[in-house]
């Protein structure tokens, strides 16, 4: 059964065609990657799942009802952490969960701060922390709501290497505890491997789907495997593929 569904979305920014017509379905608990060239819609397509942007036709739906507007069971983490700078990391991570009561709320936010390894950091200020530790906190924000859905875009991109391998392994954790559903856009094919189920590929503007491969390989997922690079290798002559079976001539619509 499909937890999210874009259903012919198109969005258009003026006479921009940020996407066309794409229609994708994401299974409940599973993971799916989307890649493709810089202003190809990934991060469009997030935030119309999001409800942060409505489509311009087709639809967005949670649970088969229509996306219309953010809601506390889609998560989201972007590529900066976007803290508030003058609140504590519990009182960042708190932030949403001003509903429930003081010992509920901290209980809660200490729960997700020991998640990420933060314990330790519920009184620090945003910036004292290193980058990598302010995307943790985001993740704990994010979490702590418990969230049926995670969207993230490009998360980890800013991190230095040893960081982000350490923040994907991370949240693979977190992931086999509760198993929400994940739509992550990624630059990296590595990252795409070692998270999803699924790597969907768009190409534009306008953006379309032009591809899209499921993962074959076991978990937990060995970077270095052989079995890891040739699906490296096979998802590279995927991709290939689907972009040159088309000239990339970015285009803009005259929209009446
Ligand atoms: N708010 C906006 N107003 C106008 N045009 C927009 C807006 N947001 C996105 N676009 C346009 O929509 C297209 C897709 O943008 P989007 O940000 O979704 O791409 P992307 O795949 O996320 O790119 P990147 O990899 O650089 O983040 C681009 O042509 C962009 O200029
Ligand atoms: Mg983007």
């Amino acid at each position: 059964m499909s937890l999210l569904t874009l259903d012919r979305a198109s969005k258009r920014f003026g006479n921009r065609h940020a996407l066309a017509d794409v229609s994708l379905s994401v299974a409940s608990g599973e993971i799916v990657a989307l890649v493709g060239a810089s202003g190809s819609g990934k991060s469009t397509l997030l935030r119309l799942l999001a409800g942060l942007e409505a489509p311009t036709s087709g639809r967005a739906l949670f649970h088969d009802a229509e996306i219309d507007g953010p809601r506390p069971e889609i998560g989201v983490i972007f590529q900066e952490p976007r803290l508030l700078p003058w609140l504590s990391v519990a009182d960042n991570v708190g932030f949403g969960l001003a509903h429930l009561n003081a010992v509920e709320r901290e209980r809660r936010v200490n729960r997700a701060l020991d998640r990420v390894g933060l314990a330790a950091y519920a009184k620090t200020l945003p910036r004292e922390l290193s980058g990598g530790m302010a995307q943790r906190v985001s993740i704990a924000r994010a979490l702590v709501g418990q969230p049926e859905v995670l969207l993230l875009d490009e998360p980890f991109s800013a991190l230095d290497a040893f960081t982000r391998t350490d923040l994907q392994d991370h949240l693979l954790d977190l992931w086999r505890e509760d198993r929400p559903t994940l739509v992550l856009v990624t630059h990296d094919l590595d990252e795409a491997l070692v998270l999803a189920d699924r790597v969907v590929l768009l190409a534009g503007p306008p953006g379309r789907i032009f591809a899209e491969r499921p993962v074959a390989l076991a978990r937990p997922r060995e970077r270095t495997s052989a079995a890891f690079q040739e699906e490296k290798r096979q998802l590279l002559s995927t991709l290939h593929a689907a972009r040159s079976g088309r000239i990339y001539e970015p285009e803009v619509l005259e929209v009446p």
